[in-house]
């Protein structure tokens, strides 16, 4: 049995950490990872699903209750929170092992912003629509994180989503 979207954003660890980056982030770039992920023959499950937690290894960053996103970016390794926290998250939820590492590495890669060389043109065409999909969705100053979305609304985009990658295998 497939893991689903719905399922996996219902979990109280994804409940948890998204709360820090925004539910609406997270669904947006879920959808934009679909559509993307369908333009450029990628796996729309693994895309929507590394999508949906890319960013689950944010802590929050304020300081003096201060809004301080350049700070923030300075000492940041959310993306090797986040796969390890996707990872472990999937492989609880019972989700294939490949499936799991392949979502994981998805996320340690979906920004480079930590490391000390660029990974342009290095990314696999999962990695590459991942990247992009959250790129469509940044806003100056990070302000994509400030979006709100509510829980009924992220619930219906990702059930729908749920359905589309449904059809995706029935269909080919
Ligand atoms: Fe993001």
């Amino acid at each position: 049995m497939r893991v689903s979207l719905v399922k996996i954003f219902k979990h109280r660890i994804t409940q948890k950490y998204l709360a820090r980056s925004g539910i609406n982030h997270a669904v947006t770039v879920a959808a934009n990872a679909y559509e993307l992920a369908i333009q450029n023959s990628v796996c729309p499950e693994l895309a929507a699903k590394s999508a949906l937690l890319h960013d689950m290894g944010h802590y929050e960053w304020y300081r003096d209750g201060k809004w301080d996103y350049e700070e923030y970016r300075r000492h940041d390794i959310h993306a090797i929170k986040g796969a390890e926290r996707a990872h472990k998250l999937l492989i609880r939820l019972g989700e294939d092992r490949l499936a799991a590492k392949e979502v994981a590495v998805a996320v340690l890669l979906h920004t480079d912003s930590y490391l000390p060389f660029s990974l342009e043109g290095k990314r696999t065409p999962l990695q590459a629509v991942i990247e992009e999909a959250d790129r469509m969705d940044e806003q100056p100053g990070g302000l994509h994180h400030y979006k709100e979305m509510e829980q009924d609304i992220a619930i219906k985009i990702l059930s729908r989503l749920d359905e589309k990658i449904s059809d995706y295998y029935d269909n080919g």
